[in-house]
């Protein structure tokens, strides 16, 4: 049971968010059983941190955890990057103590930068994917975990048989999908161009048929595109996917920046999941998210880091950048908090357990250090998304149990 005595700050909706000063906030047995406003010579043997304030544990729908030691490795162009910084590094995750290091490292400085729930990619090993799971196990990490897939167009080092991908793909998914409350597996296709087609349809079929969760990369990059649509013989890089199946509502297609309005409305029509990662997109030059049009489809858009390519884990920073990144559009800062907590949480449909501070959700939260200035109540969420990353990060907590603190 912890009773604490502070502030919080809640998502409401995509547009708008509860600020509650001198609230108490408890939970016990990992769920919260008690947000109230403070009341004198009632809420006694409250912890005090009025001099903080206390969010949703931070949701980060799309990073790779065999790439979190080379962040900023500077390549404006992604088949160069992946070739020259990505590949290199992910071969490393053969072995298993490199593997155990990185894993321990990275769900580390994800419970420091508050990020609670994360959606994995893991190098192309089994192995660097079962570690990753005993290491999230360890710690208490809420999070999907996939072994990233490649049976086609990478070095001998990489590359996996068709039968070997898939086979292991599904030895995992039967190990982690419902071993844990927390954890669980994600089909991990890397991108088009290292997938064949009888990969990506196996991994298809065997996915829908058991209402498994997908992840993979679409339309990031104009060389990308214009290489998928020769080595597939189609006119849109969203036809492979649509071909082979891979189009759910449980599949997560992180970029999705040089859509035509056709290929817009085939993911709407499959009501697929779109990670918006900008500082990605930033350090790539990769382009500009056409937010606006995916959103006025009502598509389901979530924010990732995508470290490498993304510079951090800290989630607070990549909701400023998902303002940044728009050169004319602006999203409100209530708008821009609900996609790192909320609105992540209801596109991984687990909005009834996780996403925001509320009576019998799952306690998954994280406590920030105020900064010395004032901050007007009505500037307080603003504050925090533009400049939250600076915020100390006192405290995290994944169902009621702490995996940082300061
Ligand atoms: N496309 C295929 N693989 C990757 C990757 O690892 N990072 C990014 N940003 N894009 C990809
Ligand atoms: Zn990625």
């Amino acid at each position: 049971m912890r009773k604490i005595r502070t502030n919080i700050i809640n998502p409401i909706d995509q547009d708008h968010t509860f600020i509650g000063l001198d609230y108490v906030i408890a939970w016990d047995d990992g769920i919260f059983n008690y947000i109230h406003p403070y009341q004198a010579g009632k809420d006694l043997d409250c912890e005090e941190r009025l001099d903080e304030i206390c969010i949703p544990g931070l949701i980060d729908i799309h990073t790779h955890l065999s790439q979190y030691w080379i962040r900023g490795r500077y390549e404006p162009s992604l088949l160069f990057w992946l070739e020259k910084n990505v590949f290199p590094e992910e071969a490393l995750s053969q072995n298993p103590d490199f593997a155990e290091k990185i894993a321990e490292d990275f769900f580390q400085a994800l419970f420091a930068a508050g990020t609670t729930t994360s959606v994995i990619y893991t190098a192309p090993y089994p192995q660097a994917c079962e570690i990753a799971f005993s290491v999230a196990k360890k710690y208490g990490a809420r999070a999907w975990i996939g072994m990233t897939l490649m049976d086609q167009n990478v070095n001998s080092e990489l590359v996996q048989s068709t039968d070997y991908a898939y086979q292991k793909s599904l030895e995992l998914y039967y190990k982690y999908h419902n071993a844990s409350t927390l954890l669980d597996y994600i089909f991990s296709p890397r991108f088009a161009l290292s997938c064949s087609v009888i990969l990506m349809e196996k991994i298809a079929r065997f996915a829908q048929d058991n209402s498994a969760w997908i992840q993979t990369h679409l339309s990031e990059n104009q060389i990308e595109i214009a290489n998928v649509l020769q080595l597939f013989g189609v006119d849109t890089y969203t036809q492979v996917y649509e071909n082979v199946g891979l189009l759910t509502p449980k599949t997560i297609l992180a970029h999705c920046i040089h859509l035509s309005s056709a290929e817009m409305d085939t993911l709407a029509k499959y009501d697929s999941c779109i990670a918006h990662c900008p500082d990605s997109n930033f350090f790539l030059k990769s382009g500009e998210f056409n937010y606006e049009a995916l959103y006025s489809r009502n598509l389901n858009i979530g924010v990732g880091s995508d470290v490498a390519a993304g510079t951090t884990l800290n989630m607070l920073y990549h909701s400023k950048m998902v303002n940044y990144r728009q050169s004319v559009f602006s999203l409100s800062p209530e708008r821009l908090f609900y996609h790192i907590t909320l609105g992540n949480a209801i596109l991984l449909g687990c909005q009834d357990k996780i996403g925001s501070l509320d009576l019998g959700k799952e306690a998954d939260l994280c406590f920030l250090k105020l900064p010395p200035e004032p901050i007007p109540v009505d500037s307080l969420v603003s504050a925090l998304c533009f400049y939250g990353y600076e915020f100390p990060v006192m405290e995290t907590v994944i169902a009621g149990r702490t995996v940082y603190s300061r």
